[in-house]
């Protein structure tokens, strides 16, 4: 197999004419948030149809312009990544599985008609801009330099066929929490919406996908609950993820489950980071479906002891209630549980480099 450096595209460098003070960086560092603050650079490559991917560059972070014509305004010819970067224990930096990230942008670009890109490219690509942002890296407990690589069709016309230009896009935000709240487990809406159908999108982390679900979050909201929560499209029954985030249920008897995979949920990396972290503490994981009915029936009689959201974002937050038109339960205690708690841990350690990485996830850059 070829090596990063033997593969990797160049990336002309453009120098940036006025970073942000080292003043006001601190300050954002100092209160992140999530999704509000950017750090000075960005990445740009563009794709065009016989030609491949070209002009790679980092440089400042800056406004696009777009025709009005250009596609992604009309037919949301959109992808998108979520990753981070980790400020490690020994003052280090390091990326959580970002050749994952890599492969399933490729998988969103083939379901969306767009072209792949390389996956050493995309690494490399992320590597780049941290490289570049690395005083953008927030080193209190729960944050990080979130990465958002994207991709979108860049041609001016409005006939619906794939595009024949791209752009592809790495910008980076310091992050801490996603919630808030400050509560200690969060409380979902269970909605009549639909995310996705079956032969859909729901396995591709396309921007449409969010768009469809802004409705349905706005609803959790005005029902006085931080996230939303789908059902399967079909029967309206089997419980399948959050608007960003995938599920897992934990049980008496010290087993786990998580809904399957059935082509409508994306397949998050931190699901299925847990899902080995919580085999390897010899745990049983079970990847199966799960009705709305039977996660009521079982807080209710206390077979369901604790229940978590994970994501890149949200990392491994605790659903505490579960709301929705045929009224409200709890889980366990309604507050973080003890399995929640150890898997949270467990992850965290290794992404910060404070413990082991058996499984070889993490990318050190230095
Ligand atoms: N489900 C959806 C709809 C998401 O947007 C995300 C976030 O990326 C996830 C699940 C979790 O995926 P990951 O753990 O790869 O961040
Ligand atoms: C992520 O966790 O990276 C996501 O894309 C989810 C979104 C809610 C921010």
């Amino acid at each position: 197999m070829a090596t990063l450096a033997e593969t990797t595209m160049q990336f002309a460098q453009l120098e940036h004419p006025a970073p942000t003070n080292w003043e006001t960086r601190d300050r954002i560092l100092a209160d992140p948030g999530f999704g509000t603050n950017f750090s000075d650079h960005m990445v740009s490559i563009d794709w065009t149809e016989g030609v491949g991917w070209h002009d790679a560059t980092i440089g400042p972070r800056q406004p696009i312009a777009l025709d009005p014509a250009c596609a992604v305004l009309h037919y949301a010819q959109e992808i998108f990544e979520g990753l981070k970067a980790y400020a490690q224990a020994d003052g280090g930096i390091a990326l959580f599985r970002p050749e994952a990230n890599a492969a399933r942008f490729n998988n969103s670009a083939r379901r969306l008609a767009m072209p792949e890109l390389p996956e050493d490219v995309f690494v490399e690509s992320v590597r780049q801009l941290v490289r570049a942002d690395r005083d953008w890296i927030p080193t209190a407990e729960g944050s990080s330099l979130y990465l958002r690589p994207f991709m979108f069709a860049s041609e001016v016309f409005l006939g619906v066929r794939p595009a024949k230009s791209y752009k592809y896009l790495v910008i980076a935000s310091p992050a801490g929490y996603y919630f808030k709240s400050g509560a200690p487990a969060v409380s979902i809406w269970v909605s009549r919406y639909s995310r996705a159908a079956p032969g859909g999108t729901g396995a591709a982390k396309c921007g449409g996908n969010y768009a469809a679900s802004l409705v349905p979050q706005a609803e959790a909201i005005e029902h006085g609950h931080d996230q939303v929560v789908f059902l399967d499209a079909v029967e309206n029954k089997w419980v399948e993820e959050l608007g960003g985030m995938n599920l897992y249920f934990v049980f008496d008897d010290g087993t786990l489950l998580t809904p399957s995979l059935t082509g409508t949920i994306l397949p998050g990396i931190t699901r299925a980071s847990l899902l080995s972290l919580a085999r390897d503490e010899g745990l049983s994981v079970r990847e199966e479906r799960y009705s709305l009915d039977q996660w009521r029936e079982d807080a209710r009689s206390g077979r369901l002891v604790e229940c978590f959201a994970c994501g890149t974002a949200a990392v491994v937050t605790p659903v505490g209630t579960v709301a929705g038109d045929d009224g409200e339960f709890t889980i366990g205690s309604g507050g973080p549980g003890q399995l929640t708690s150890k898997l949270k841990d467990r992850l965290v350690a290794i992404q910060r480099g404070t413990a082991p990485d058996p499984h070889g996830w993490v990318m050190q850059l230095g």
